[in-house]
């Protein structure tokens, strides 16, 4: 949450600024601002409540400006509303140091007091202002240099952070800090970056640093150094960027979500090549050898939002292929219990930024209790990447819309591939089966596009529902882990109120919710839950209920029942989510669109939640 942007070189900052918080602008976008120096001159702030443009537009879209060094901020309220005094940049009353941040500081207001008692004072309500302050008062109640105040104040604070400041006495530099933020840094000829995440600098330069935890570095024009929390200084590699700048753009569609709905051929197909070599699962990249893996007794499977849904299908799916002892936690929930976890056994954390604050932490606890990580993630090089003893990456590319899409897909591919070998070595699945499943799922990104090809009929029954007040959805096995991402999917572009509930449970409380006009989307992809599921939906529709079915070609009698149903090409029922959710993402984005909703950023999100 929150993003930063910083950059010294030859020309003018706040344009390089604005162009980088625009690709950041889906970590937070209630207020922005910028601080810009040009060479030992005064340091000039601007800041705006709202969305970015309204920054642009106050600075003539940064040219109004002057200064080859700078940093900027769009920002995703913690501590203080939304308003222009909370933005980032936070400024000392003389100027000295001025900083943005990305994090909370968790003892800002024991740090604030102390601060008051040694006269500071405070313009805003934010956590940013009151460790900016501290970095000043170790600079001067010392006299020591940006390196030595940093690091004392770093010890000093509790939190997450990714700091970056400029001081006045340092004109041309740029002084950052880590912790348990991302942040990367980035090198070209004489010009040096630093962005919370890489599409913000893809443009200018795709050589980057990964500042590691608890680390500092002094950003000059075309240089960086990195310091440990001793002020000693670190040597690190320069790592090249893959991605393309185009991946990072709309390419031609409305929306980032949009765009990235029909990628989910490509990043699948993409996904399913890197682990399927010469006909069988091959996880080489990831360390997992046949061993390893033929020790593990128990998986346990941790993650947020829809990352955590791919875990609710992985369950299902581990424990009927693999005959093994699955759970699956939210990675909030599971930081804070003292699980039993069995010492042969393998966590696996799923994240798509590599950088979800929960997540992360869960890894950090499973790593103390000595149990073996994998870690499923998309961005390349993110903490929880560097962390796990043991990475599968996903190939989405980017993914810059708020809600998953594609990352949630390949998070699925990635999950069935560890299904799959873990079944074989353990001796769980035919190999006839298993070889039939291989080939199985190099057809999917096949059946994702032609379900992509009818996108009309979903858009048709979208504008028809998209002032509903509530939907529910319903499965059972693994059309409940798809109704509940159906249900987020619904809910957090559309702010239509949506559930999604195990249909056998829904009669224990909440079918009192089902009134005439309900939606009840019945999710029926599973051939040994197909009657039950349809009964559950009966009763609901006896309430009266309009229902949606969605079923897998085949399974015609639905519209007997259904009101309206949506088919998706036959799969093998372990993939069935693969292609059952691609309708309910649609469905989620042509509600937002026919309300009028801004799809990429919907209101109180964030793409990647760095905060507990
Ligand atoms: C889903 O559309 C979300 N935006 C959200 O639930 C997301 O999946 C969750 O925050 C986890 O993020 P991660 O995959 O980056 O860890």
């Amino acid at each position: 949450m929150c993003g930063i942007v910083g950059f010294t070189g030859r020309q003018q900052a706040a344009p390089v600024l604005l162009s980088g918080l625009a690709k950041l602008e889906y970590r937070g976008y209630d207020s922005a601002g910028m601080a810009v120096r040009d060479g030992d001159g005064p340091i000039e702030i601007v800041k705006a409540k709202g969305r970015l443009k309204v920054l642009a537009e106050k600075t003539n879209d940064g040219f109004a400006m002057q200064g080859d060094c700078g940093i900027g901020h769009t920002r995703w309220a913690t501590h203080g509303e939304p308003s222009e005094v909370n933005a980032h940049p936070h400024i000392t009353e003389d100027n000295n140091v001025v900083g943005v941040h990305n994090g909370i500081i968790e003892n800002y207001q024991e740090l604030k007091d102390k601060l008051l008692k040694h006269g500071y004072t405070f313009y805003s309500q934010t956590d940013t202002e009151v460790v900016v302050k501290l970095v000043d008062y170790y600079y001067k109640k010392y006299n020591i240099g940006p390196v030595d105040a940093i690091a004392k104040t770093m010890v000093r604070v509790r939190g997450s952070y990714a700091l970056a400041l400029m001081f006045r006495d340092y004109p041309g530099q740029i002084w950052v800090a880590r912790k348990d933020s991302p942040m990367i840094i980035g090198v070209a000829d004489g010009e040096t970056y630093v962005a919370s995440d890489v599409p913000a600098i893809l443009k200018y330069t795709r050589q980057v640093y990964y500042i590691g935890n608890l680390e500092m570095a002094c950003l000059d024009k075309g240089s960086v150094i990195f310091y440990d929390l001793n002020g000693e200084e670190v040597q690190k590699d320069l790592t090249e960027i893959e991605w393309d700048a185009e991946a990072a753009e709309r390419g031609g569609f409305e929306h980032f979500m949009m765009k990235e709905i029909h990628e989910q051929p490509k990043a699948v197909r993409d996904t399913v090549s890197s682990l399927v070599k010469n006909g069988c699962i091959d996880l080489t990249e990831t360390g997992l050898t046949e061993e390893i893996l033929r020790e593990v007794d128990q998986v346990t499977i941790v993650a947020c939002g829809s990352a955590y849904h791919v875990g609710v299908a992985a369950q299902y799916i581990f424990e009927d292929l693999a005959r093994i002892q699955v759970r699956v936690e939210l990675a909030s929930e599971f930081r804070y219990r003292r699980m039993l976890l069995s010492p042969k056994g393998l966590v696996i954390v799923i994240s798509q930024s590599g950088e979800t604050a929960d997540s992360l932490a869960a890894l950090r606890e499973a790593k103390k209790m000595n149990v073996r990580t994998l870690a499923i993630v998309n961005v390349v090089g993110s903490s929880i990447a560097r962390e796990a003893d043991h990475v599968l990456y996903t190939l989405a590319g980017p993914e810059i819309a708020v809600a998953t899409t594609k990352a949630y897909s390949t998070q699925l591919i990635a999950c069935y591939a560890v299904g799959m070998e873990l079944a074989r070595v353990r001796e769980t699945i035919a190999p006839e089966t298993l070889d039939g499943m291989i080939g199985e799922l190099q057809t999917l990104p096949d059946k994702i596009a032609r379900i992509l090809e009818d996108k009309e009929r979903i858009q048709w029954f979208a504008a028809k529902y998209s002032n509903a007040r509530d939907v529910f959805f319903i499965g059972r096995g693994l059309d409940y882990a798809i109704s509940l991402e159906g249900s987020l999917k619904m809910k957090e572009v559309s702010y239509i109120h949506s559930e999604a509930y195990a249909a056998g449970e829904l009669k224990h409380g909440t079918i009192s919710l089902v009134e005439e006009g309900t939606l009840v989307v019945g999710s029926l992809t599973q051939k040994d839950l197909y009657e039950k599921t349809i009964s559950n939906m009966v009763e609901c529709k006896s309430r009266g209920a309009y229902l949606m079915g969605l079923t897998s070609y085949g399974n015609y009698n639905v519209e007997d029942t259904a009101d309206f149903t949506v088919y998706i090409p036959r799969t093998d029922v372990h993939f069935a989510t693969s292609l059952a959710v691609i309708p309910l993402q649609l469905m989620g984005y042509y509600i937002s669109v026919a309300r009028g909703l801004d799809v990429d950023k919907p209101r109180n999100l964030a793409k990647s939640v760095t905060v507990e």
